[in-house]
């Protein structure tokens, strides 16, 4: 049996349905994270594992026990909220080390824990602070810290980072995963920020309201997206998602054609008329004799790479290059896309299976 495991659960709060019917597991030293809009059902899933709340209908397990109806404190899970609170009359050094010494561990063990966590959450000149004493995003890592000093079944964060600013959001990342690497304890990870699920997760399960959409690694999410809402939700910039024809072996994008029999021969049903096709913007190259004409919209150079936005009719195209171009918006460009990389949804949005290859 899985680590913990979701048997057809839902949660309603009256007529909210936060959970849908939603069934997973999460094998033991899985980095599991819950990917998903504001509202999707997240936190309620997290709280769900940890006890705080009880399924309307469905099953949770925990270590091969049924803990549907267990209450938090015997679950062995370290959760962090998003709204973390921490001890207000201890310090910070008093807070983190809190779990152990409750646990009654040996004072130079619960020295060297607290300390390793601490460096490595950039804390450690705060330890004899006070929570009032410093900024929020320090006492969100506190609270990290509290919990990733201990050694539960499982540790669930909830946007443990959220607070963050952007430099040391990275930084405590890194820390995170290699801090799962080198413990290998189970983590549930709920999280809106699709690159943050990319970088640490070992399986990602995309959310949209109460539903999973998807379940899969971050390679299977971000090459196969099961649905336009994955595809769009996953990569910056995400997937191009435009509404094309389909016309025999061709593809007609506003008033251009596109020959794609490769493309149709490898559909499992046959296609006719609308849907959607999808291509990322690094898929896309800018060629002076490519087969798409487009006319440069916006050029938005980030560094390393660029993004330029085209527009095709009145759909628009973004391609993201690595390469300095001489480009201005306005200048009619031609594009080609990778063939191999491309996706059609259906017209509810789902991916039309292509034949195992
Ligand atoms: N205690 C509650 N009472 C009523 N509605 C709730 C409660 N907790 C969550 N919800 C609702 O359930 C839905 C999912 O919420 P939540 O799990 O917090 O989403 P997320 O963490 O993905 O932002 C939302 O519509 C939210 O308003
Ligand atoms: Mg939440």
């Amino acid at each position: 049996m899985a680590w913990i495991e979701f048997d057809h659960v839902t949660k309603r709060f009256e007529e909210v349905v936060a959970v849908n019917d939603v069934s997973f597991s999460v094998e033991k030293g899985e980095f599991f994270t819950l990917l998903g809009p504001s509202g999707c059902g997240k936190s309620t899933t997290l709280r769900l594992i940890a006890g705080l709340e009880i399924p309307t209908e469905g099953r949770v397990f925990i270590a091969g026990k049924d803990v549907t109806f267990i209450p938090p404190g015997q679950r062995n899970v370290a959760m962090v909220f998003q709204n973390y609170a921490l001890y207000p009359h201890m310090t910070v050094y008093q807070n983190i080390a809190y779990p152990l010494t409750v646990r009654k561990v040996d004072r130079k063990e619960i020295d060297q824990r607290v300390k390793y966590v601490a460096e490595n959450l950039q804390i450690h000149s705060l330890l004899q602070r006070y929570p009032m004493e410093i900024s929020g995003g320090q006492q969100q890592r506190v609270a990290l810290a509290r919990a990733i000093i201990q050694t539960p079944n499982a540790f669930l964060l909830d946007e443990p980072l959220s607070n963050l600013d952007a430099k040391l959001r990275i930084e405590a990342r890194s820390f995170l995963k290699h801090l799962h690497m080198e413990l290998g304890t189970t983590v549930v990870y709920v999280t809106h920020d699709q690159a943050e699920a990319m970088a640490l997760s070992s399986r990602i399960a995309v959310m949209d309201s109460g539903n999973i959409r998807q379940i899969g690694t971050p390679k299977e999410i971000y090459d196969s997206p099961a649905d336009t809402f994955v595809a769009g939700f996953i990569g910056n910039p995400p997937m191009n998602l435009l509404e094309v024809e389909i016309i025999g072996y061709r593809v007609k994008l506003e008033d251009q054609l596109l020959e794609v029999p490769e493309l149709v021969e490898k559909l499992l049903k046959p296609v006719d008329g609308k849907v959607t096709m999808g291509i990322r913007p690094e898929h896309v190259k800018i060629a002076d004799r490519g087969e798409l004409k487009g006319t440069v919209y916006v050029v938005e150079p980030l560094g390393a790479e660029i993004i330029i936005t085209v527009k095709l009719g009145n759909q628009f195209l973004k391609v993201l290059t690595f390469e300095e171009m001489n480009i201005s918006p306005g200048d009619v460009i031609g594009l080609n896309l990778n063939r191999e990389k491309i996706l059609l949804f259906d017209e509810r949005g789902i991916r039309i299976e292509k034949r195992a290859e």
